[in-house]
């Protein structure tokens, strides 16, 4: 049985800086406001027409590849995770293998598609495929473009200025015996039981929603399609959808314990880490989950400020920067955690 390591990292934001200023200018919203209840003061929007889901990712995955030392045709499986995909299908994995050229080697590409969880699925699946041998080269990539989809109206202002754009890359490649950089264990857990509650429903395949009565404008007419009804373009229907408050008070429950979790199965304690990087959903939850932890400042990574809730690329974007900025070095005692839409939930522990 072979042990995984994190070979390589990278990530990519876009230029474009949007002030919580601009969006006051678009909705009934407050730098104030937001500022208080997230912690966030701008976040990326990338170049319509220009910039697209892949493309970021592939941005960022550019680096993690030069940052292993391979080249991209060394790359023998792709894990993309995302909400935001460029199509409803195929997924950005066979996306970001043409953008990167790599076509040629026909190596498999999987979607992942477990939102604000997405890096930590993928990492797991990826750090599996490791150990048991079968692959040596995975990239894996955390990738968003939210702000093609966002309702910037008054209306969706509570989900609208969260959200921002991004990619994270990592390659996992087995571990060496002499160095101590390696992956100790990866923990996944889902509740179904709130899946509307975070979610981004239309266009879909769902003909009603779980235990709700919508008017989504249907058509009786069984050889029409029912992704897409006028009525759902009239009323504003095709927008992600959050419950803040339950999110948030599931979110600062679930954290804790699944860090808590890979701590313990590690015979570890909070005071041996050297930095926990949370997904970046808000900085009131991650400080709440430092205080509950006893975790700190130092021991806390946040970028939320600057770029906002960017989903399945946070944690990665986070890594990388962490990493650039000295506050890990190789042997390191690493913790990744994400909570988000599903419920789904999990942690990462490394030593980096
Ligand atoms: O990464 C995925 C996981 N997502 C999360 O972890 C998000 C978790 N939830 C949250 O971060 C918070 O619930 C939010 C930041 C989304 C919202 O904060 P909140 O303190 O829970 O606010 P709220 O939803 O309870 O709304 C309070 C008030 C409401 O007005 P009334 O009814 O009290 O008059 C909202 O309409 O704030 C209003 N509001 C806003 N006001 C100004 C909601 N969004 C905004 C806004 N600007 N952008």
């Amino acid at each position: 049985m072979y042990r995984s390591k994190i070979a390589g990292i990278g990530h990519y934001v876009p230029e474009r800086k949007v002030p919580n200023k601009e969006l006051e200018k678009i909705m009934d919203t407050s730098d104030e406001w937001i500022v208080e209840r997230t912690g966030i003061n701008e976040r990326r929007f990338g170049k319509r027409h220009e910039e697209n889901t892949t493309i970021l990712g592939a941005k960022a995955a550019r680096k993690a590849i030069a940052d292993a030392g391979i080249d991209a045709s060394d790359i023998d499986f792709i894990v993309f995770a995302t909400l935001s995909p460029d199509y409803f299908f195929p997924g950005c994995g066979v996306l970001l293998q043409r953008e990167l050229g790599i076509t040629s080697t026909e190596i498999g590409a999987l979607d992942v598609r477990n939102q604000c969880s997405g890096f930590i699925y993928g990492l797991s699946v990826a750090d599996q495929f490791i150990k048991t041998g079968h692959y040596k080269n995975i990239l894996l990539v955390g990738a968003e473009m939210h702000s093609m989809g966002l309702d910037f109206t008054t209306r969706g202002r509570n989900v609208s200025v969260i959200f921002g754009d991004g990619a994270g890359a990592v390659v996992l490649q087995p571990a060496s015996d002499v160095e101590p950089s390696e992956i100790l264990g990866t923990y996944l857990h889902a509740d179904g039981t709130h899946a509307e509650e975070l979610a981004f429903i239309s266009p879909g395949s769902h003909g009603g929603v779980h235990g709700q009565e919508v008017d989504f404008g249907f058509d009786d007419d069984m050889w029409k399609s029912i992704f897409v009804t006028q009525k759902m373009l009239d009323d504003g229907m095709l927008y992600p959808h959050m419950n803040g408050q339950l999110v948030f008070k599931t979110a600062v429950q679930k954290f804790p314990a699944v860090i808590m979790e890979a701590l313990e199965k590690a015979g570890k304690s909070p005071e041996d880490l050297k930095i926990l990087i949370p997904h970046q959903a808000n900085l009131r939850i991650s400080q709440f989950v430092q205080r509950r932890l006893g975790l700190k400042d130092e021991q806390v990574y946040s970028n939320i400020q600057k770029y906002g809730n960017t989903t399945a690329a946070s944690i990665p974007i986070a890594l990388s920067e962490a990493y650039q900025e000295g506050r890990i070095k190789r042997g390191d005692l690493v913790c990744l955690a994400a909570f988000g839409s599903g419920f789904t939930w999990g942690s990462a522990l490394l030593n980096w």
